[in-house]
């Protein structure tokens, strides 16, 4: 099961705390500014699923990305506030679903409201070696157990090792950017 580290590990040469001398005073980074320029920075789309004793689950996501390849690792941000979260820490498995242009709407389905029994109506589905939904059709399915659970704000960051990886051959894939979907390897819009 993930558990939360409030300890920066032993060999960071960060220095974590203070304003190197000279610089600031900073200016407060208001929620909204900050949204409006994340909107400007691209991210890949993903449905990252779990299932397990804590039941079926599983939402949209931009906020993944690789950690190292040594152990395979990648990481998740999960809203605390989320209907998910609960079930996540529960079963302590997910797997990060790619997609392809042709799940837009599969993803604003997973992107919030819904319950997730309905959320699963849509799609084809088969169960990972972890017991997590994984989408038949995505261009790359990660299968992981959550090793590590951080919390910052109003998220947790979940590290997770990838036990077992699948694809379907899809090329294409579907990236969020200016708060719009787009395709991409192919040169056309979603
Ligand atoms: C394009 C897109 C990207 C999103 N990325 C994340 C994310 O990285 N992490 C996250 O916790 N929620 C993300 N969300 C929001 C969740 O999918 C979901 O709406 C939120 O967890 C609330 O779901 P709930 O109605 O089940 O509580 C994203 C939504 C969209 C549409």
């Amino acid at each position: 099961m993930a558990t939360c580290d409030p300890h920066p590990h032993p060999a960071s040469r960060l220095k974590l705390a203070g304003t190197p001398p000279g610089a600031g005073p900073f200016s407060p980074v208001t929620r909204q500014d900050y949204r409006d320029a994340m909107a400007r920075l691209g991210a890949a789309v993903n449905i990252v699923t779990t299932d397990g004793p804590g039941g079926r689950h599983g939402f949209t996501a931009s906020a993944v990305c690789s950690v190292t390849d040594t152990p395979p690792t990648l990481l998740v941000c999960l809203n605390k506030g989320s209907s998910a979260a609960a079930t996540f820490h529960a079963n302590g498995v997910l797997c990060v679903n790619t997609l392809a242009p042709e799940h837009e709407e599969l993803s604003r389905l997973f992107g919030g409201g819904t319950p997730p029994a309905e959320r699963f109506k849509a799609g084809h589905w088969r169960r990972a070696a972890t017991g997590a939904p994984m989408l038949v059709g995505a261009p790359a399915a990660f299968d992981c157990r959550i090793t590590r659970a951080v919390e910052v704000g109003t998220h947790d960051v979940l590290f997770c090792e990838v036990v077992n990886l699948a694809s379907d051959g899809a090329q294409d894939g579907l990236i969020y950017f200016g708060r719009r979907y787009h395709a991409v390897g192919s040169g056309g819009e979603a």
